[in-house]
């Protein structure tokens, strides 16, 4: 099938790989004429498992295009996916204008009935003000649906080849056999193509990320409750993760959620509510626990080394909002750093793939590590933000010996705080007992 997609970041990117990987004849369209040529080139600007070589495998193979022409793009396709971005407006409530820029577009360049598809997570009632935006330039038919996407970054390929699901909210058969036939090699052992009405298919992505949301939330306030009663997370993340009704995913308490994501879906899930008179006290709170959750690590911190970080080090692993990405929106690691330089600590931070993303943040206010050993050269505190990896089975002794003093606050509970007292370090985790 013909298929152009409207925005080339991490959804539009792994989107038109994955679908020019089953046959299909992609073109990926982007305004950033800088990104265009990059992947041109198979430079893909993001860091994304498995990504890279797919797009230029399907490149050489001549399914898969990228241009900057997007009415082109528009014109020959059948099937057209806006995957732009939705960034949080000013009162939390997703910014549609890219959105409704592309289906201007597409509108004027209707040259035969296509099927339109909002991939971008956008709040109910979008797709009529899609469709509304597309009749304001064309009078020929075409059918609009709603088709929300549900991949993790870091493991997005796999997550787009094997969903769990796939939501698509449609009126109309031309749709439902358009988006039946594209996910058809992605649902073969038997995972849904859920079909509901458009609206349905808008609220499940938000009821998702919330939902998703609180139980990050939820746990952080059991983990502050741990902590003050002397039990310990771990056993009690067990303990309920083993109840059915509960499930052992999305219990693990952290430094707060960040990404692209569930900050700004969160947000825009209590505006929409609130613009239909409806308090959606419960997210309001999920929102709050969230933002305090971010600033425990540099709370931790200061606990151990005063409030006044001037002459410490602290060194920082991790900066991407979780690992096998190196994205940095909303990252918890951004308040921690920022609250440590303003307590005057030299911060000296380790990222396996955000140094660059990080340095658009940073600049040169910290110091970026080769590697994580050199980060703790001289450091009077490591505080671990992301669950990389490669940081947890490291040389607790070479540790050890270039710290000035031994002390591991670790926001993502990587290590046995029992193993650690042994090794010789003061360690914190979230929740955790301390030995
Ligand atoms: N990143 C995720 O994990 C994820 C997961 C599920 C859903 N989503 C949703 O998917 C959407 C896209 O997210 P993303 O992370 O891929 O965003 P992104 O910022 O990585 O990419 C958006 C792309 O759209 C391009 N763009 C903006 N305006 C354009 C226009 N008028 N015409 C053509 N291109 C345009 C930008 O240049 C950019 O390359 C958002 O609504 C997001 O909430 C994201």
């Amino acid at each position: 099938m013909k298929v152009a997609i409207i925005g080339s970041g991490y959804v539009g990117l792994v989107a038109g790989a994955c679908l020019a990987e089953t046959g299909n004849d992609v073109v990926c369209a982007d305004i950033d004429a800088g990104k265009v040529s990059r992947l041109q080139a198979n430079e893909v600007p993001i860091y994304e498992p498995g990504l890279e070589p797919m797009i230029a495998r399907n490149q050489a193979e001549g399914r898969l295009t990228f241009t900057t022409d997007i009415g082109g793009a528009v014109r020959e396709a059948r099937v057209v996916f806006i995957a732009v971005g939705t960034p949080p407006g000013e009162d939390g409530s997703a910014d549609l204008q890219h959105v409704l820029a592309v289906a201007r577009t597409i509108g004027r360049n209707m040259n035969f009935p296509k099927v339109v598809i909002t991939k971008s997570t956008v709040p109910v009632g979008t797709a009529e003000r899609v469709r509304a935006a597309i009749q304001g330039e064309t009078s020929s038919p075409f059918y609009v649906c709603s088709n929300p996407e549900f991949l993790k970054e870091g493991a997005a390929i796999e997550d787009f080849m094997k969903p769990d699901r796939v939501v698509v909210g449609v009126d109309s058969d031309e749709a439902r056999e358009a988006l039946g036939e594209l996910y058809a090699p992605f649902v073969r052992t038997g995972n849904p193509i859920l079909f509901m009405d458009i609206p349905s298919a808008e609220v499940t992505k938000y009821a998702a990320n919330a939902m998703l949301a609180t139980r990050i939330s939820f746990m952080n306030q059991v983990a502050e409750f741990c902590e003050r009663v002397g039990a310990d997370v771990q056993d009690v993340r067990r303990g309920i993760g083993t109840d059915r009704r509960i499930g052992s995913a999305f219990l693990f308490p952290g430094p707060g959620y960040g990404g692209s994501c569930f900050p700004k879906d969160v947000k825009a899930f209590i505006k929409t509510a609130s613009d239909l008179d409806l308090k959606f006290d419960l997210l309001d709170s999920v929102e709050q626990v969230n933002e305090r959750q971010k600033l425990v690590l540099l709370h931790k911190t200061q606990k151990a080394l005063g409030a006044n970080l001037s002459g410490k080090t602290v060194a920082v692993w991790g900066l991407a909002f979780k690992a096998e990405t190196d994205d940095m929106r909303e990252s918890p690691s951004i308040p921690l750093v920022f609250g440590l330089l303003k307590a005057g600590a030299r911060v000296a931070a380790h990222d396996p793939k955000a140094m660059e993303t990080s340095r658009e943040i940073f600049g040169d206010k910290i110091v970026y590590a080769a590697d994580p050993y050199s980060a703790l050269q001289g450091a009077d505190a490591l505080v671990i933000v992301t669950e990389w990896l490669v940081y947890r089975n490291p040389d607790f002794s070479r540790m050890r010996s270039m710290m000035s003093r031994p002390l591991v606050l670790d926001g993502r509970n990587l290590f046995d705080p029992a193993r650690m007292a042994g090794q010789g370090f003061e360690y914190h985790g979230i929740g955790r007992r301390t030995a």
